[in-house]
């Protein structure tokens, strides 16, 4: 990559909302899951350019609590498709120093996926290069909600107290717990709204909303949003002195 393209002050976290996998796949009168399959491949370049871009965590939506909504047939071929990435990318992955972590509730998700998924994590466990996050059976409610849960299990064991529940003791519930919040949060295909990803954790990320369609995004688009995210002012509420 061209030392101009790379971002001066890039985001640290990077989030994807993979979305427009079906929308390729009708304009090429192809099946919804040809477009998942084109999408799956685009993770490799995407990975290769945080690399590149200095982005230490990358965390992509892969399939959402709401999804379920879908066909059998498109439900049953993604749980597939996520089983063959893992299959066919654990070697890869590893090699390349990735981390890869999984978030999203595994109970609904079958036993020979969250067997790949438990063996992928361990794996790379010690890996130190980028911190790939796959977030499968994931929403924003379900994980706050599963993380209030787990928190009320713990004031009623006595390990918490209710006066010390505050904005640094709940993350440390969450599926995130040791993520940092994402930077940059982009959605492909058009969509302007985040179908409950990360709810708690985008609270202050930036934005971006581009019309690609998932399976045409590319390493230099992102360098692109990350050179983009470098000119924006986070100013969290204050005012500059
Ligand atoms: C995103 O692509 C992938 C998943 C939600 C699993 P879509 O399947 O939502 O594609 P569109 O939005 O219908 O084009
Ligand atoms: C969000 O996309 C979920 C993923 C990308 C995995 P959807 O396509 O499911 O979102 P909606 O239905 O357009 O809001
Ligand atoms: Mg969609």
């Amino acid at each position: 990559m061209p030392e101009e393209d790379r971002p001066k002050v890039g985001p640290r976290h990077v989030a994807i909302i993979m979305d427009g996998n079906g929308r390729w796949a009708q304009a090429r009168g192809r099946p919804r899951l040809f477009g998942h399959h084109a999408g799956a491949k685009r993770v490799r370049e995407v990975l290769e350019a945080c690399e590149d871009l200095g982005v230490e965590y990358l965390t992509i939506f892969a399939f959402s609590t709401e999804n379920w909504k879908r066909t059998q047939t498109e439900v049953a071929g993604l749980m597939s498709l996520f089983r063959r990435y893992i299959t066919q990318e654990t070697k890869a992955l590893n090699e390349k120093n990735v981390r890869v972590r999984f978030i999203g509730d595994r109970v609904r998700l079958d036993n020979k996926l969250v067997t790949l998924m438990d063996q992928l994590e361990t794996l790379t466990g010690d890996n130190d290069g980028v911190q790939l996050t796959i977030a499968i059976n994931y929403g924003g409610r379900d994980e706050v909600a599963r993380a209030t849960r787990r928190l009320a299990e713990d004031v009623a064991a006595g390990k918490l107290n209710p006066v010390d529940v505050d904005e640094e003791t709940l993350p440390r519930y969450l599926d995130t717990r040791v993520l940092p919040d994402p930077d940059l949060v982009i959605r492909t295909s058009g969509e302007a709204r985040i179908s409950n990803f990360l709810l708690w954790q985008s609270a202050y990320s930036e934005y971006e909303f581009i019309d690609t369609l998932w399976p045409d995004f590319t390493a230099e688009e992102l360098a692109r949003l990350c050179k983009g995210y470098g000119a924006r002012d986070r100013r969290y509420g204050t005012v500059k002195a």
